[in-house]
C-alpha cells in the first residue's frame, strides 16, 4: 500500500473535523523559532482530546508534558467558563514559550503552568487538590509513564479519563528484549493497564501524518457495591 495514503487521510480528516486556525500555527512555528522539537500532538488528536472531554464532561483536566502548549490550547478550549487545565512541564524554556503561547490564545485565565519535574509537581498537587480531575493526559517522558498512572489513579474519580501518548512506538513495543528506555516505559505501562484492576483500558493504534504510534485510553472504574 502506498503510505502516503496515510498523511493524505490523515488531512482530510483534520480538514475536516480538527483545522487549526492561527494561534494553532503561530504555536507550530513558535517551536521551530524557539528551538523547540516538533513534538506536538497532531490537530485530529487535539481534536481527540477534546472529544474525550466532552464524553466525561471535564471541567478539571490535567496535563504531563506541556511543550509549547499546542495541546493544552485544544484541551483548554474545551473546557466550560469555569474549568481548570493544570500543564506540567520540566524543561525552562519550553515552560517560557508555553507561557507566552498561551497567553497570546488568550487562554491565561483557565491554564495553570507548573514548571518542574512531574514526579516532583505531582505530590504538590495531591496535597493540595480537594477535587479530583475529570481527565489526564500523559505526554511527557516515558520511563516513568507507570509512575504517573499510578499518580493519575490517586488524583481520579470513578469516571474519570486516562490518555497516555506514545505507546506504541512505530511497532517497538513488540520486541521484547528493547534496550531502550522509552519502549521499555511503555511496555510497563501497557502490561500494567492489562492487569489493573482499577480501569477499563485499551489502546488505539494509528498511522498519521507524523508516525506509526498509538494511544493508551483507561477510565477508572465505578466501585463496585
Ligand atoms: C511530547 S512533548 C509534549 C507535547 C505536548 N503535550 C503537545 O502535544 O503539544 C513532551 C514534553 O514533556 C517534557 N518533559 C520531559 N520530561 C518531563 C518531566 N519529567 N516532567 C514534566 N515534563 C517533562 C518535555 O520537556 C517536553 O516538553
Amino acid at each position: 500500500m502506498d503510505t502516503k495514503i496515510f498523511s493524505r487521510v490523515d488531512k482530510y480528516i483534520s480538514n475536516l473535523l480538527a483545522p487549526e486556525d492561527k494561534i494553532l500555527t503561530d504555536i507550530i512555528k513558535s517551536l521551530d523559532t524557539e528551538g523547540l522539537p516538533q513534538h506536538s500532538v497532531s490537530s485530529n488528536q487535539g481534536k481527540f482530546l477534546q472529544v474525550m472531554m466532552i464524553a466525561c464532561n471535564a471541567k478539571r483536566v490535567l496535563e504531563l508534558g506541556t511543550l509549547g502548549g499546542y495541546s493544552t490550547i485544544w484541551l483548554a478550549r474545551a473546557l466550560p467558563h469555569n474549568g481548570k487545565v493544570i500543564t506540567i512541564e520540566a524543561d525552562k524554556h519550553h515552560g517560557t514559550v508555553a507561557q507566552k503561547n498561551i497567553n497570546n490564545a488568550g487562554l491565561s485565565p483557565k491554564v495553570d503552568l507548573r514548571v518542574g519535574k512531574a514526579l516532583d509537581i505531582l505530590p504538590q498537587i495531591i496535597a493540595e487538590s480537594d477535587e479530583p480531575f475529570d481527565m489526564i493526559f500523559i505526554d511527557a517522558d516515558k520511563p516513568p509513564y507507570v509512575e504517573y498512572f499510578d499518580y493519575a489513579l490517586q488524583l481520579s474519580r470513578p469516571g474519570t479519563i486516562i490518555i497516555c501518548d506514545n505507546v506504541i512506538r512505530e511497532g517497538k513495543v513488540l520486541d521484547n528484549n528493547s534496550k531502550d528506555e522509552k519502549v521499555q516505559g511503555v511496555q510497563r505501562l501497557n502490561k500494567m493497564l492489562s492487569e489493573n484492576k482499577r480501569v477499563t483500558a485499551t489502546i488505539l493504534h494509528s498511522m498519521g501524518a507524523k508516525e506509526y504510534d498509538g494511544i493508551a485510553i483507561a477510565v477508572v472504574n465505578r466501585v463496585k457495591e
